[in-house]
């Protein structure tokens, strides 16, 4: 069971990109219990974490990618470090060389709400003054 923590600061009132912060935010959730011992599967977790982060920012990248986005770049790039940064995190837990920490889980967390209300709000914004609609599905195949 999971309860969202997502504020209204972090809504977009875009409901496909909205309902995917909000996941994410509640998977981070879902691992600091873990930590405090409430959590029988927290390997799988974190799995899931990455599976949805990779998920949800290639959704991201698709639809600014399709609408030509002037930050695209940049934005790809906060993605990239992020997850290069997961990906080493749970490979060094999985290798037995660190532990999943409540502060290592918070700093994902504070990354990810900065993000949310910094770089994913600008091109919300930048979305709703050209009026584009942001679908619930990225198409596939779009490249021009
Ligand atoms: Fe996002
Ligand atoms: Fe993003």
């Amino acid at each position: 069971m999971t309860t969202s923590h997502i504020t209204p600061s972090f809504k977009f009132e875009i409901p496909a990109i909205d309902d995917q912060h909000s996941q994410l935010i509640d998977l981070i959730t879902r691992l600091e219990q873990g930590v405090n011992g409430f959590l029988p599967n927290m390997f799988g977790v974190l799995e899931e974490l990455q599976k949805y982060v990779r998920e949800h920012f290639s959704f991201e990248e698709s639809v600014l990618r399709k609408h030509n986005y002037p930050e695209f770049d940049e934005h790809k790039h906060e993605h990239e470090v992020f997850e290069a940064y997961i990906k080493h995190m749970a490979r060094r837990i999985e290798l037995g060389k660190a532990e999943l920490r409540l502060d290592v889980l918070k700093f994902l967390k504070l990354w990810l709400t900065r993000h949310i209300q910094g770089t994913d709000r600008k091109y919300a914004e930048w979305f709703k003054q050209q009026g584009i609609t942001i679908e619930p599905c990225a198409p596939t195949g779009d490249t021009p």
